[in-house]
């Protein structure tokens, strides 16, 4: 591509959105222009990108015409209706729902995991959930060096995954609750603030969550390796910014606990934080605001053979979403992928 790219966002008034518009313009990503759309309810309003102000447009069918990228965060529907036009219209979309990431002709890309699927994309690329991300870009490297047989995984979610409205569910919760009166649930099933709710997503056939399954079968997609074992109890707990993952690997080939910790140090987008003598280890006050992903308490599993916990810490909608969003459209840049063949 010769011209700067003409980049659209779509649901640029949301959480994800305004954190795409923040990423675009701190990584510079080169752009020609950017366009703001939200749904109709937010049309001509605005969203900052830096020092100026995009005024907001109707996402409609006709909103791709002269767009080379478009980054969709605003829903599976909104995805499976809009994604399609903006690809026929000569769009590249880089996707957050859910919508597209287990078709198999759509590449589901981490950068720092699987940067060569890119090469296959027909026009739209899934962005992976949010919880999947920060887990794969730790797995991977361990993965290389000693072969994963199976992964165990239980998650602390924060409640900005669900969305602005979650952020401000909490918020009033807290309030109400500390001001005496009832705190009231709009978007979760039960009460958020001061407790965890073992159900993110919707309960499928299997008694597992969508999120659970997610995790399961994203992470072999990814990893482009369907004899990983995974399973995964996905909690939303009353944090604001920043996923937690307590992962337990077994392994073909044994590392040690210092083994871990050296492969990871050098690995791509994480960050070994790990003194536990010293109390450091990584917590979402920690992870929230920052690019990478934090892992840390590494340690051996003293109940199997080839056996390492570890806890896993991201900011959900930088790693989890923007972000990963972000690169996804560098690596497109980079190798001449920003069109759609
Ligand atoms: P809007 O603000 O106009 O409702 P979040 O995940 O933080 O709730 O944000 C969701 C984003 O997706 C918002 O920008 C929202 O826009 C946008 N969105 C939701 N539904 C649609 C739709 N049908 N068409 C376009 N944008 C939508």
């Amino acid at each position: 591509m010769k011209k700067n790219p003409v980049v659209a966002v779509v649901g640029a008034t949301g959480a994800v959105g305004r954190e795409m518009l923040d990423t675009l313009l701190r990584r510079n990503f080169p752009h020609s222009e950017v366009r703001a759309l939200a749904s109709s309810r937010s049309a001509g309003t605005t969203v900052e990108f830096g020092s100026k102000k995009l005024t907001v447009q109707e996402l409609t069918e006709d909103s791709f015409k002269g767009v080379d990228l478009a980054l969709f965060s605003a829903g599976g529907s909104t995805s499976e209706k809009f994604a399609p036009c903006a690809a026929k219209a000569g769009c590249v979309v880089v996707d957050n729902s859910s919508a597209w990431r287990m078709d198999p002709a759509v590449p589901l890309v981490v950068p720092e995991v699987n940067p060569d699927d890119l090469s296959w994309h027909k026009g739209i690329i899934a962005n992976p959930n949010c919880s999947t991300i920060q887990m794969v870009v730790v797995l991977k490297p361990l993965h290389d060096a000693a072969r994963i047989k199976r992964v165990v995984v239980s998650t602390y979610q924060a409640v900005s995954g669900t969305g602005q409205k979650a952020i401000v569910e909490l918020e009033s919760q807290v309030r109400q609750l500390f001001n005496g009166q009832e705190a009231e649930c709009k978007v979760y099933p039960h009460r958020i603030a001061f407790n965890c709710l073992p159900q993110i997503d919707v309960f499928l056939d299997n008694e597992y969550t969508k999120e659970e399954m997610k995790m399961v079968l994203e992470t072999k997609k990814i990893m482009g390796d369907d004899s990983i074992r995974v399973t995964a109890t996905t909690v939303r707990v009353p944090v604001f910014y920043g996923h937690s993952e307590s992962v337990n690997i077994e392994t073909e080939k044994k590392l040690t606990s210092k083994e871990a910790r050296a492969i990871l140090s050098q690995a791509p987008g994480v960050r070994v934080f790990d003194n536990p003598g010293e109390k450091i280890y990584p917590m979402p006050i920690v992870a929230a605001g920052e690019d990478d992903t934090f892992v840390g308490r590494i340690r051996e599993d003293e109940s199997i053979d080839n056996g390492l916990n570890m806890f896993v810490v991201a900011d959900n909608i930088r790693k989890g979403a923007a972000l990963n969003a972000v690169q996804i459209a560098e690596v497109l840049l980079q190798r001449d992928l920003l069109r759609v063949p």
